[in-house]
């Protein structure tokens, strides 16, 4: 019976997880096991003994048991320690992340200049990017025979008589607002626009430009001043500050160049020129069907790539279009 006990009592402490210590318990405290065979036998012993050695029988029994137990607890522990460990996740780990990429400076500069007017209360407008002859020339005051119209600027789409063209410039959506909206009318217009030129340094044949549409009644150029005085203190400081030049564009009537200083430009504070602007041609407003004796406007449109080369240095148009994801990650917003 003691041999019996110590045989248990050794696979037991050899038993190292619980499927071992299961079989341990099977061969050792199970039906089929020496001291279950031991218990068995009791039936044929004679009665006066029967107590004695039932009870040895019973003492050695418990001690297995227990022993099971004990070892059962351990083995249980160290199974769950075991799982713990290995299902153990590090919080504070760094993630393995792959930048997808990063936000165009274009689009961001484009976004930033849309914000400053939604901040005036202005609306954005949208007009498409293959338009008509008449609205990117006609509505705007171009003479039929007029050199912007002339083949060699102009993108004209198959067939001719189609009258559509890729639209030269944002100012189409002038007449488009005033035709689709309520008096009086304050909106931005971001978008793509197209030439006939050669990709370099300075010229692409997509670029992007803003206009600025107002139509109101009673206003001035000293509201067209102090939008754009406003605008461009927002865009490269307070330093900044607003020139306006005499100049012709078909569509407005004064017409002038826009120049803004630029208090921090790299070669010394200067004298820079951006964009056109003027007060709106009365026959502009009277292509919308609006009376110039009553209403009152001024526009104004500049070109994204050339403000974003003003105000961050880029020397060569190429950079902003070739899409060089390292171009745009200088700019922040990597995504
Ligand atoms: N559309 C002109 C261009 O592309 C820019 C421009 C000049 C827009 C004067 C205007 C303006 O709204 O008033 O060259």
């Amino acid at each position: 019976m003691n041999a019996a006990v110590d045989a248990a009592l050794e696979a037991i402490a050899a038993a190292t997880d619980s499927a071992a210590l299961k079989a341990v318990r099977s061969a050792h405290a199970g039906e089929a096991s020496p001291l279950a065979a031991l218990n068995g036998s009791l039936r044929s012993v004679p009665n006066d003994q029967k107590a004695a050695l039932g009870k040895l029988v019973g003492q050695a029994r418990g001690r297995v048991a227990k022993a099971l137990g004990a070892r059962e607890d351990e083995i249980i522990a160290a199974e769950t320690e075991a799982r713990l460990a290995a299902e153990t996740i590090d919080v504070t780990a760094v993630p393995l992340r792959r930048s997808v990429g990063a936000r165009h400076p274009l689009t961001l500069l484009q976004d930033r200049v849309s914000d400053i007017f939604v901040g005036m209360g202005w609306e954005i407008a949208e007009g498409p990017e293959v338009e008509s002859e008449w609205f990117n020339f006609d509505a705007l005051n171009f003479d039929a025979d007029h050199p912007a119209r002339a083949m060699q600027d102009t993108f004209f789409v198959d067939p001719l008589e189609s009258h559509l063209v890729l639209r030269t410039h944002t100012s189409p959506v002038q007449v488009r607002s005033l035709l689709e909206r309520e008096l009086p009318v304050y909106v931005l217009a971001p978008g793509r626009v197209y030439r006939t030129d050669e990709l370099d340094a300075t010229h692409t044949p997509v670029f992007m430009q803003f206009e600025g549409l107002a139509v109101d009644k009673g206003l001035t150029m000293a509201h067209l001043r102090g939008t754009l005085d406003h605008f461009v203190k927002s865009v490269f400081g307070d330093d900044a500050k607003v020139r306006l030049r005499p100049s012709y564009f078909p569509f407005t009537e004064p017409s002038a160049e826009l120049d803004f200083w630029h208090p921090t430009f790299k070669d010394g504070p200067r004298w820079i020129e951006w964009g056109g602007c003027g007060m709106i041609n009365p026959n502009v407003l009277r292509s919308a069907g609006i009376d110039p004796d009553v209403y009152s406007g001024f526009a104004f449109g500049m070109g994204v790539e050339r403000g974003l080369m003003l105000r961050d240095g880029v020397q060569d148009m190429r950079e902003m279009v070739e899409g060089d994801v390292r171009f745009s990650q200088q700019f922040g917003m990597v995504v």
